[in-house]
């Protein structure tokens, strides 16, 4: 043991001298650095926002959950692939300082059997140009293979032109939450975007721990955030003894938990460590809640009314609407006009001024 000590030891000092300070620095990030808890009580109101099945509402950002925190958000697009029953948004905040995008989850008839479908959900495709990395075809697709990628990256590019490099927030609850992580992987590889980070709530595991590792290194500014015995994030399974064949969760979690002692509950935000699958944090439960899955900062997540890819959208969103032969649709906005017609309909404390 002393042996080994003292060579450790003569070993750290041999290397010191030829390693690059900034370099050692960087791998000791301060954990507390990269959570802030502001920040997630505003993202998670655009998680929650995304789901609703009002467009005009969502465009001009008056629904029941754009206020607060969020308002005065512009949103620049609005995609609603109708086919597969998806739906996202790109927009620029004051505050953070950033474009977000933020993911809707799944919209099935019931949640309970799409957690009971994530159970074996195989990890079936090679992440491209990443060997060895494995994640799930059908949220890899989700995020690839539908309209939504090229509306989003579209969007990104007329944003560019009017705010620069801005800073992108990429934000989901639930499969929404493994769009987002696909999406800021993507941007970061594909889109050559500096600054990306990505926040999702409840999400569930999307790949291997080749994969895992991989995003970590591309994305290291994530935060996973899960809650008391919120089911999802416990899916697909993690089989301790096959570390190969198994899905494998990115740091960095953020557990969200109650330490109760009689009428004294702590509300305890539980910052994990960087291996992504922490056994102290969310693993060291049962994931058997979905009530817990359904509220994140006491922010109703899901949609509210089960099981609908309903769309409502009114005269004025239907203006600056594209329907695409499949039926997809897009809302679109060139960020540097502010939505004049729109404004007009609601008075400047942003109430809708009814017309008829
Ligand atoms: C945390 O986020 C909020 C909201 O964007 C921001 O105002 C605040 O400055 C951030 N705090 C730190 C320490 O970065
Ligand atoms: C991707 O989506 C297109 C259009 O929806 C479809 O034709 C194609 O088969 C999909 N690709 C794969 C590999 O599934």
């Amino acid at each position: 043991m002393g042996k080994w000590r003292w060579l450790m030891l003569a070993t750290c000092l041999c290397l010191i001298p030829f390693s690059d300070g900034r370099e050692l620095k960087a791998k000791h990030v301060n954990p507390n650095s990269l959570y802030n808890h502001t920040l997630a009580t505003i993202l998670v109101r655009y998680a929650s926002a995304v789901y609703l099945s009002d467009l005009t509402e969502l465009f001009t950002w008056t629904c029941s959950r754009c206020y607060g925190l969020t308002k005065g958000f512009e949103i620049i697009e609005l995609v609603v692939d109708v086919q597969h029953c998806l739906q996202g948004f790109v927009g620029k905040s004051k505050d953070p300082d950033a474009i977000i995008i933020a993911f809707r989850g799944t919209q099935e008839s019931s949640i309970q059997n799409w957690v009971e479908d994530l159970f074996w959900k195989q990890l079936d495709i090679n992440y491209p140009g990443m060997s060895d990395a494995m994640v799930h075809l059908g949220f890899y697709h989700a995020y690839h293979n539908t309209t939504l990628r090229p509306a989003i990256l579209n969007a990104l590019e007329r944003a560019k032109r009017v705010y620069g490099d801005t800073k992108i927030i990429v934000t989901g609850h639930s499969m929404g939450g493994a769009m987002a992580s696909f999406c800021g992987l993507d941007l970061v590889v594909n889109q050559n975007a500096k600054d990306v980070q990505v926040m999702t709530f409840g999400q569930p595991r999307v790949g291997n721990a080749a994969f895992a590792s991989y995003y970590s290194k591309l994305v290291p500014n994530t935060i996973r955030v899960t809650k008391g015995h919120d089911m999802v994030p416990h899916l697909p399974p993690y089989y301790y003894y096959f570390p190969r064949k198994t899905y494998h969760h990115f740091p960095r979690e953020v557990w969200l938990h109650n330490i109760g002692l009689g009428s004294l509950v702590y509300r305890i935000e539980q910052i994990c460590d960087g291996t992504g699958e922490d056994p102290s944090c969310s693993r060291s439960v049962s994931g058997n809640s979905i009530l817990d899955h359904l509220l994140y900062y006491g922010v109703e997540m899901g949609s509210g009314e089960p099981g609908n890819c309903r769309i409502v959208m009114g005269p004025q969103a239907s203006d600056n609407s594209i329907t695409d032969p499949n039926g997809n649709i897009f809302l679109s906005r060139d960020p540097a006009s502010p939505l004049q017609e729109l404004r007009s309909e609601f008075d400047n404390q942003g109430n809708r001024i009814s017309a008829e």
